[in-house]
C-alpha cells in the first residue's frame, strides 16, 4: 500500500469532482461545527437548508450564546435529535465563557465541550484548522475497512479507535482538511453500503477488498 499514491489519488479526485456544500465555503470553526453536529445523524440534503437558516438567525458563537433555548430549538425543528442542539448551544456558551469566544484549536479543549465526541473534535481540527487529526465515522470505517481489507466489527468502540490509528498514519499532511473530507465523499457517493461503484473509483487500485473480490462484504458489524 503506497500512502504517497493513495492520498494523491483520493486527493486528484476530491478536487475535480468535490461536492459544493455551504460548510465548504468558509472556514470558520463555528460553521464547520454547526454543520458536523447536523450532519452526525442527518443527510446532507436535508441539512443544507436548515444548515442556511440556522447560520442566518445565528451567525456567531454569541448569537447563538444569547439566544434562548427555544428559539434555538425551533430552528432545529424538523431535524431531529434534540439533544444534539440543546449541547450545541451549551457548549457555544461555554466558549463564549472559557475561551473569549473562540472556538478552541486543541484537542483536549474541544473534548471538554459538550456534544463533542472523537468524531467531531476531529472534524473540527481537520477541516477548520487544518490539522492532521482523524475524522472517523462509520462512512470513513466502511470506506478504511475496504481500502485496507480490515474485517473488525465496526460496531466496537475499539474498531474505530483502530481506524483512528490507521488514519493517522494516511491522511494528509499537506491538506488533512480535504483528505477528511474526501473520504467522506468517497463514502457518500462511491464506495457506498451496497453496490459499491468501484468502476468509477478513484481508489481502486489501492484497494485490497476491491482486489479480492470481498467489497460487499465489509465493513462487519454485528449489531444494527
Ligand atoms: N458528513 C459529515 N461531515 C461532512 C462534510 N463535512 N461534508 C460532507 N459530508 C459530511
Amino acid at each position: 500500500f503506497n500512502i504517497k499514491e493513495f492520498q494523491n489519488d483520493l486527493l486528484t479526485w476530491y478536487y475535480a469532482n468535490k461536492r459544493d456544500l455551504p460548510w465548504r465555503r468558509t472556514n470558520d470553526p463555528y460553521k464547520v461545527w454547526v454543520s458536523e453536529i447536523m450532519l452526525q445523524q442527518t443527510k446532507v440534503d436535508t441539512v443544507i437548508p436548515y444548515f442556511y437558516n440556522f447560520i442566518e438567525q445565528f451567525p456567531t458563537v454569541y448569537d447563538l450564546a444569547n439566544a434562548e433555548e427555544q428559539e434555538v430549538l425551533k430552528a432545529w425543528e424538523g431535524l431531529g435529535y434534540y439533544s444534539r442542539a440543546r449541547n450545541l448551544q451549551h457548549a457555544v456558551r461555554e466558549v463564549v465563557e472559557r475561551y473569549d469566544g473562540k472556538v478552541p484549536s486543541k484537542p483536549k479543549e474541544l473534548e471538554g465541550l459538550k456534544g463533542i465526541g472523537s468524531y467531531t473534535k476531529g472534524a473540527i481540527l481537520s477541516i477548520a484548522f487544518n490539522q492532521p487529526e482523524p475524522a472517523v465515522d462509520g462512512n470513513v470505517m466502511r470506506v478504511f475497512s475496504r481500502v485496507l481489507n480490515i474485517d473488525d466489527d465496526i460496531a466496537q468502540a475499539k474498531t474505530k479507535k483502530l481506524f483512528e490509528t490507521l488514519t493517522r498514519e494516511v491522511i494528509s499532511h499537506e491538506d488533512p482538511s480535504s483528505f477528511n473530507q474526501a473520504i467522506m465523499d468517497l463514502g457518500a457517493t462511491i464506495c457506498t453500503p451496497k453496490s459499491p461503484t468501484c468502476l468509477l473509483c478513484p481508489v481502486q487500485e489501492h484497494c485490497r477488498a476491491f482486489d479480492l473480490g470481498v467489497e460487499q462484504q465489509l465493513p462487519i458489524k454485528s449489531k444494527a
